[in-house]
Formats: C-alpha cells, sequence, structure tokens
C-alpha cells in the first residue's frame, strides 16, 4: 500500500472530556503531520461531523452525557466509512470487546505509549485513503428515489408531485431551481425512478464539487495522453448514463466553454471525448439543477442564455420552507421518527409551544436545516416529547441569513416584493435590537405603534421579549 498523504487528509477527531487527555492526543498527533479538532463531548463532536469530513474519530468510551459507546454506535450508523478508534478505560477487556462488536476499527487500553497511538492512527488513516480511492466521485449509491419520500401536503407540494408524475415518463429536459435544501436532489431522483429509462444508469454529477479542469472529462472522458495525468483512456459518465439520465447538480457553476460543448450535446446526444476526434453520440436524459440566481446569472454574463432556455423546458421550482405552511410540522415529525428510531430514544412528538417555534422561524437553510435541528433536538431531549428549549436559538442563527434584497420572481407582483423588502428590513433590525420594540423603532425612525401596525400587517412574529410583557399589563 502506498504512503498516506497525511496533508491530504481530512482532520481527525478527537473526543474525549479530560482535557489534559485532549492536549496530549492533540499534541502528538498534530507533530506526526495530522489535521486535529478536538472536542470534549459527543454530542459537540455529532455537531463537528455534521459539519465536515474526518477520516477518522478517537474517542474516549467514558464521557459525561452521550457515552462513546452510544457515540459509536450512532456513528456507524450514519457515517459507516468513518473508522472510529476508541480509547478504552483501566485495561478493562469487556470494553474492549463491546467496542470491536460495535463497529470500532480498534481500541487502545489506557495507559497507552505514543507509538501505540501513532501506529493506530495510521492504520485507520490507511484504511480511510483506501476506502476513499475506491470510492472516490461515484459513489454508487444503491438507492432508489420515490415520490412517498418526498414530504408534504402544501397544495404547493401537492403540485409539484403531480407534476413530477406527468413529466417523469417523458424524454424533456428538466430545469430545478429552488434555494439551498429544498429536495432539488429528491424532485431529480424521482423523476428518474418514474421514468421509463429507470432500469438504466442514474448519474449524478456535481459541478461545483469537480475542479473545473476536470469537470470536462468527467463528463465526456478522455483520451490517453489527453493531457498530464491522463494515462488511459477513460470514457465519459455520459456514455455511463446512456439510456438513462444524467443529474447535473449545480449546474450555475459550469464554465463558460463546458456549458457552450453541454449545449452542443443537448442539441443531438454527440460530444467528443478530451484529447479526442471521434464523435460518440449517446441516448441521454438530462436533468440540471442550481441554487443559485440563473438570471441573474444570466445578465452577468456567467450562464449562457441559449443553454438556459435549452434547459429549461420545464422547470421545477420547490419552494423554500417558510412558504409551505404545516409541512413544516409534518417534515419535523417524518424527522423526529427518523432519528428517535436511529437514536434508540422514544421520543413522540413536539409540545405545542416548540411546533409554534418551528413554525416562526424563516428557514433560510429549508429542509436541511430543518432535518439538522430535529436531529439536534433528538440529541439533546431528555423528555418524550420535544420540548421548546431543545431547538436552538434561531434570532442568533437568523442572523446568518442574506437576502440583502428579494429576488424578482415571476410570481410575485411590486407590492409583494416591496413587503418582502419590508419584512426583511424590520426583522433585521429585530434582530439586532434583541426584539425591543422601541429600539428597534428609533432605529427605524418610526413610532413604536407604527412598528407595531407594520409587524402585524407583515405577519411578523415577534416572541415577546420583557419589555412586551410589561407593557401589555400596563
Ligand atoms: N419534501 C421533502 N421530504 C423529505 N425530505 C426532504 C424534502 N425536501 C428535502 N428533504 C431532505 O432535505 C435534505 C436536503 O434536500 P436536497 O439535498 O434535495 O436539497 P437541495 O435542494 O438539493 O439543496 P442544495 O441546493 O443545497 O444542494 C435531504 O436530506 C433531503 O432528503
Ligand atoms: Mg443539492
Amino acid at each position: 500500500m502506498k504512503q498516506v498523504n497525511k496533508k491530504l487528509l481530512p482532520p481527525l477527531l478527537i473526543v474525549d472530556d479530560e482535557r489534559n487527555m485532549r492536549i496530549s492526543l492533540s499534541n502528538i498527533l498534530t507533530s506526526d503531520g495530522y489535521n486535529v479538532i478536538a472536542v470534549e463531548s459527543a454530542e459537540d463532536g455529532l455537531k463537528q461531523l455534521e459539519r465536515q469530513d474526518f477520516f477518522m474519530i478517537l474517542t474516549d468510551v467514558r464521557l459525561g452525557g452521550m457515552t462513546g459507546m452510544e457515540f459509536l454506535k450512532y456513528v456507524r450508523k450514519r457515517w459507516q466509512h468513518i473508522p472510529v478508534l476508541v480509547i478504552t478505560a483501566y485495561a478493562t477487556p469487556r470494553q474492549a470487546v463491546d467496542a470491536i462488536k460495535c463497529g470500532a476499527e480498534d481500541y487502545l487500553a489506557k495507559p497507552f505509549e505514543p507509538e501505540e497511538l501513532i501506529h493506530a492512527i495510521y492504520r485507520c488513516a490507511e484504511k480511510y485513503s483506501l476506502i476513499k480511492e475506491n470510492t472516490a466521485w461515484r459513489e454508487q449509491e444503491v438507492y432508489s428515489f420515490t415520490l412517498e419520500q418526498i414530504i408534504g401536503d402544501s397544495p404547493q407540494m401537492q403540485e409539484l408531485k403531480k407534476l413530477i408524475e406527468m413529466v417523469a415518463p417523458t424524454d424533456t429536459t428538466v430545469l430545478i431551481l429552488g434555494e439551498s435544501g429544498t429536495g432539488k436532489e429528491l424532485i431529480a431522483g424521482a423523476i428518474h425512478y418514474l421514468s421509463k429509462r429507470k432500469d438504466n444508469n442514474y448519474v449524478r454529477i456535481n459541478c461545483a464539487a469537480i475542479p473545473e479542469y476536470l469537470l470536462e472529462s468527467e463528463l465526456f472522458g478522455h483520451e490517453k495522453g489527453a493531457f498530464t495525468g491522463a494515462l488511459k483512456q477513460k470514457p465519459g459518465r455520459v456514455e455511463e448514463a446512456d439510456g438513462g439520465t444524467i443529474f447535473l447538480d449545480e449546474i450555475g457553476d459550469m464554465s463558460r466553454s463546458l456549458q457552450a460543448k453541454l449545449l452542443r450535446f443537448l442539441e443531438n446526444g454527440t460530444f467528443t471525448r478530451v484529447g479526442g476526434n471521434e464523435e460518440l453520440k449517446v441516448d441521454v436524459r438530462l436533468i440540471a439543477a442550481t441554487n443559485k440566481d440563473i438570471i441573474e446569472a444570466i445578465r452577468q454574463e456567467n450562464f449562457r442564455e441559449d443553454l438556459y432556455h435549452r434547459l429549461n423546458v420545464i422547470q421545477f421550482s420547490p419552494p423554500p420552507l417558510r412558504e409551505r405552511g404545516n409541512d413544516i410540522i409534518l417534515l419535523a415529525e417524518h424527522f423526529l421518527s427518523h432519528y428517535s428510531k436511529v437514536m434508540g430514544k422514544n421520543i413522540t412528538g413536539f409540545t405545542q409551544e416548540a411546533k409554534e417555534k418551528l413554525l416562526s422561524h424563516h428557514w433560510p437553510g429549508n429542509v436541511r436545516e430543518l432535518r439538522n435541528v430535529v436531529e439536534r433536538a433528538v440529541i439533546l431531549e431528555d423528555g418524550n416529547l420535544i420540548k421548546k428549549t431543545s431547538l436552538p436559538d434561531f434570532h442568533l442563527e437568523a442572523r446568518l441569513r442574506k437576502t440583502p434584497f428579494p429576488v424578482i420572481s415571476n410570481d410575485k407582483s411590486l407590492d409583494e416584493l416591496v413587503e418582502d423588502f419590508e419584512r426583511n428590513i424590520i426583522m433585521t433590525s429585530l434582530e439586532q435590537n434583541k426584539y425591543n420594540l422601541s429600539r428597534a423603532a428609533d432605529q427605524l425612525k418610526i413610532t413604536r405603534h407604527a412598528l407595531r401596525y407594520r409587524i402585524n400587517r407583515l405577519g411578523i412574529k415577534v416572541e415577546d421579549d420583557g419589555e412586551e410583557k410589561t407593557e401589555d399589563v400596563k
């Protein structure tokens, strides 16, 4: 096996509640060339895992809160490919056996020598690199998408599902435009699996995840010697998708020159491999998606207008979650039952207050954000219902929201757009002033009464703060 290049590995996650242990483990491994992130609890570990890729996890079995073993079991279900090395306490063989049974890669019994640690870590690094190589970019998940997976009863979602059923059996090109986390991938998958192409390949390419100079060869293949590193001929993924569907995700990130080639491909299914002369032809249906404002990209000349028209035969625009009303609760309950099962907890629903909190949030990260919020709540919750306090402080998170200017769309009138803008300004001011109406009113140079009026008119929900309560009593 070839040497592992530690610089190319994602970081290593250390979970240990003893500060000194964290420091000494981090020191040893950092000086051995690894990138290390150390946290003090399993809960924090899960947050890190949600955020980024790790090549392995080193965790103590004894942790406050969620134990090392619970953590291990959970990681095994959710991130199967990440090796976990467990530190067992004081030579207790039982723990070591349990850890291995639960899927730990190996264990280290305290006390251990730095060499033992370094060895064990290196073995995990090797394992990670091997797995990565084998699955590189080609994660052929044995997975099928269905309409039932798309949760939602709101009129918009019912409409959307009807459209999927109508469009799927045809061969038309589909363009899916929607904010991040609105379910574009689910829609694309459902279209393929409901089409007559379902028994052929469904090939997915994320245009933003592949370096620009490699994307063309990924898509259309290359001949031997086409560029440095092209050691042998490689067929394109469009060939793999012959007879099936290709899903180009994040198409807004594709370079203009490749857009031209894609356009030609869409006209008649022909293409040439990079460095090749022969014209090849396949029968592929294309689905494209982006969360970028494509009209703006056309205006900025980053996206070809002719390609847009060619792609835009049928357009899907999954609505942002905040516009789906009670779907928020349906989805939350769906994720709740999933995560409580995975984590072996018996949580049956949400308290009324928690529901209200979910309904009043703006959901900039849409369904993905909701899923993460519910997952976190399931970890934190110790009762049978998710309480409001197990949900994040959305006021703080709302500051990440960045919609400085409303997006002009065909279905909104000028008045509605102006309202969106006004709502944004007022909500930002409220956040900046910690929901103190008097201060927000001062900032916006209107009276408190006028601000109240606008808040009501715009349907902004304000959780009563101390100031509000005292005033309401008066
Ligand atoms: N209607 C839905 N029902 C159930 N799960 C959903 C729904 N919409 C989205 N999800 C889930 O939310 C997560 C995000 O969805 P998805 O990956 O399809 O979003 P996306 O629109 O492709 O986002 P991005 O633009 O960031 O790639 C996924 O885990 C997906 O399964
Ligand atoms: Mg996506």
